[in-house]
């Protein structure tokens, strides 16, 4: 029978990989403890999560674990006291890990910046003091437009002590894209920087940031720069002040805000590859018993890690696993300003040698970009000290998912393919160090998470056909509304009533394994058959020259839809007539004939979000010769 949603599978991926004993041994959830966590979060998810929560400190204990009575709009923890700051930083300064590494930070050009967590919290609390002394209070929002420097992890922690709203916009963004989301967020503050180092060049940011603000020039009553490129900024003196200024005289201790469990953290916008920005608003009580829980159950952190997220702390993965969920476990986190290319193609493996990191955390892109420059560059740096690494994003080709794996992990560290969103604010399917690993699945939902794979109208799909990726229960860390627009938010859980539409493709193996399709609105109709990006572009990724891919579907008179693909050559391979045909014949002899390819096209490189995330709509546009749209997130690096 035909579902309707439904879509077809195509791709064989057999390969099993099994962790090594050892990490087994050690690992923080063993194996019977996993299954029964899994049991136990079935059978009573509320008391699953209570007990990750009772892992914090708290002001004040719950009344009710979770609270559904106005739902979607949930709470969780309802009539608690909290304040995520008080767990990132304040409760370690009474312990051992006061003097432990909290940040290490490497700039572009080469310096270096360490804080241990005692040093990180004094500088909080100084900015905390400022922020205060400037008039900012608890609920205000403060957008923070920073790039990657300590000062924006700082200036996030200080918001959130206060209990101001933080809004960070990544530095990356101009004109018109930051006046929306000012706009939007209607920030008494804004904290932002001179300038920063990237690929090799210096950006100006205060003077974008003044651009973009030259006819709205009391669109923030103040905002705070701070010296990173010795540039020469225009200050306004009615609104301008130097960080260490406003710093330099303030205490070093700072009182923390006493915040209620619902009360909202920070915004976040997020546009996706479609659509317009919406800020996504998350709390403090479960959004940091959401991202510590899941820090240190799918990294399996210890105490001793050197944890290098390599997301820019402007979205959400920066947020969760840059920012927040390493230092509520008291683990060193590590920040780097620059391009991974710069000044050459090691600069990722020089770093993780020189700090010994030991978690290293990055997208599909970016590995297939490392791919793309062949293994003379890793095989170049001592990778020992690298135990765990894992994955977000985008579907993980399983090509680039092995080289990964046996390249940079040395076949010893399990890739965890971590899925979800800027909504979900924490990890909710992953595999599990102890787990078996199939490359390109992103294993089960974890324990507490509901996750199920439905039609249109909202019945399951059977194994092996794709469909609809839905959670079916709350979790901690979601969203708690959209900034000015609960609309918006309800309708994340109204297209199929009762459960969350997350958006994406998924199929699940016999063995109850997820994997990733693609974007539900860039599925390609093909004579009827409906197939996910994700397995033909994989499908292309599998052969010996091909680097990155991006197929679309364009209108044909006969079948619907036909598939083209571009693609970008590894070093070494040269584009040719005869290779775009091989490139046919591979994918037919890969997935079969439905999945025939029109034509292929070779590009130096493919149009990407600024995350990352390949644009397939700019590519359908530019070959329709139709209308983008809103082209704000492109990347034009
Ligand atoms: C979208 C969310 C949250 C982290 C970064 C992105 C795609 C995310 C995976 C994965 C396949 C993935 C989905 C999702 N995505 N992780 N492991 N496998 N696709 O956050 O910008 O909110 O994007 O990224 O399409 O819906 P985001």
């Amino acid at each position: 029978m035909d579902q309707p949603g439904a879509v077809d599978s195509l791709l064989q991926e057999d390969r099993v990989f099994r962790p090594l004993p050892g990490l087994v041994m050690e690992a923080n959830v063993n194996p019977q403890e996993l299954a029964a966590a899994y049991q136990q979060a079935a059978h009573d998810p509320e008391a699953f999560w209570e007990t990750a929560a009772l892992e914090l400190e708290w002001f004040k204990r719950w009344g009710k674990v979770l609270d559904e009575s106005q739902a979607p709009f949930c709470k969780w923890f309802t009539g608690a006291k909290c304040n995520i700051v008080h767990n990132a930083l304040d409760r370690h300064i009474k312990t051992g890990n006061k003097h432990r590494l909290a940040l290490i930070w490497e700039g572009e050009p080469g310096d270096i910046r360490k804080f241990t967590y005692f040093e990180l919290y004094r500088a909080v609390n100084r900015l905390a003091g400022a922020l205060r002394s400037l008039g900012v209070a608890k609920g205000d929002r403060v957008v923070i437009y920073m790039p990657s420097l300590p000062e924006t992890v700082i200036a996030m922690l200080a918001c959130a002590k206060i209990g101001a709203v933080h809004c960070m916009v990544f530095a990356g963004f101009t004109g018109r894209a930051l006046k929306d989301r000012l706009r939007d967020a209607r920030p008494k503050c804004l904290i932002t920087a001179d300038g920063f180092y990237r690929n090799g060049r210096v950006v100006a940011l205060k003077a974008a940031l003044d651009e973009a603000l030259h006819d709205d020039r009391d669109a923030v009553d103040v905002c705070v720069v701070v010296r990173r490129a010795n540039l020469e900024v225009e200050m306004n003196p009615d609104r301008d002040v130097w960080y260490d200024d406003i710093v330099r005289h303030e205490k070093p201790e700072a009182h923390t805000e006493v915040m209620d469990s619902e009360d909202p953290l920070f915004l976040l916008y997020t546009s996706g590859t479609t659509g317009s920005p919406r800020g996504i608003v998350h709390s403090h009580g479960g959004y940091m018993v959401g991202v510590h829980h899941t820090l240190t159950w799918v990294f399996d952190i210890k105490p001793t890690d050197i944890v290098w997220c390599t997301a820019d702390p402007g979205w959400i993965t920066g947020h969760s696993y840059v920012v927040y969920a390493p230092l509520l476990a008291g683990t060193t986190t590590l920040l780097y300003e620059g391009h991974p290319l710069y000044p050459q193609a090691d600069r990722m493996w020089h770093i993780t040698a020189k700090h010994g990191v030991s978690v290293l955390y990055t997208t599909p892109t970016t590995v297939r970009m490392l791919m793309r420059y062949g293994s003379q560059f890793p095989r170049q740096h001592d990778l020992a000290s690298l135990r765990l690494l894992g994955s977000v994003g985008e579907p993980f080709n399983p090509e680039a998912w092995v080289w990964f794996y046996q390249t940079i992990g040395r076949g010893e560290c399990p890739v965890m393919d971590t899925w979800w969103q800027t909504e979900t604010g924490q990890i909710m399917l992953a595999p599990m160090p102890v787990g078996l690993l199939k490359p390109g699945s992103v294993s089960k939902p974890l324990p507490g998470i509901e996750a199920d794979v439905v039609d249109r109208a909202g019945n399951p799909v059977p194994p092996h056909k794709g469909g609809l990726l839905v959670i079916r229960r709350p979790w901690p860390g979601m969203m708690r509304n959209v900034w000015n627009d609960p609309a918006a938010f309800r309708a994340y859980f109204e297209k199929i009533p009762g459960v969350y539409l997350a958006g994406d493709v998924a199929r699940r193996d016999e063995d109850g394994y997820f994997w990733m399709q693609g974007r539900a609105d860039e599925v390609i109709n093909i004579a009827g058959h409906r197939l996910g990006t994700a397995e033909l572009e994989s499908a292309l990724v599998s052969h010996r020259s091909v680097a990155e891919a991006a197929v679309i579907g364009v209108p044909d008179k006969i079948k619907g839809e036909i598939a083209k693909a571009f693609v970008t050559l590894r070093d070494g391979f040269e584009e040719s007539e005869e290779l775009g045909k091989e490139l046919k014949d591979h994918m037919r002899r890969e997935l079969g004939p439905v999945a025939e390819l029109k034509s292929v096209k070779f590009r130096a490189d493919l149009p990407k979000t600024k995350s990352g995330k390949i644009l397939r709509r700019l590519l359908k546009a530019e070959e329709l010769g139709t209308d983008p749209g809103d082209v704000s997130m492109l990347d034009e690096e």
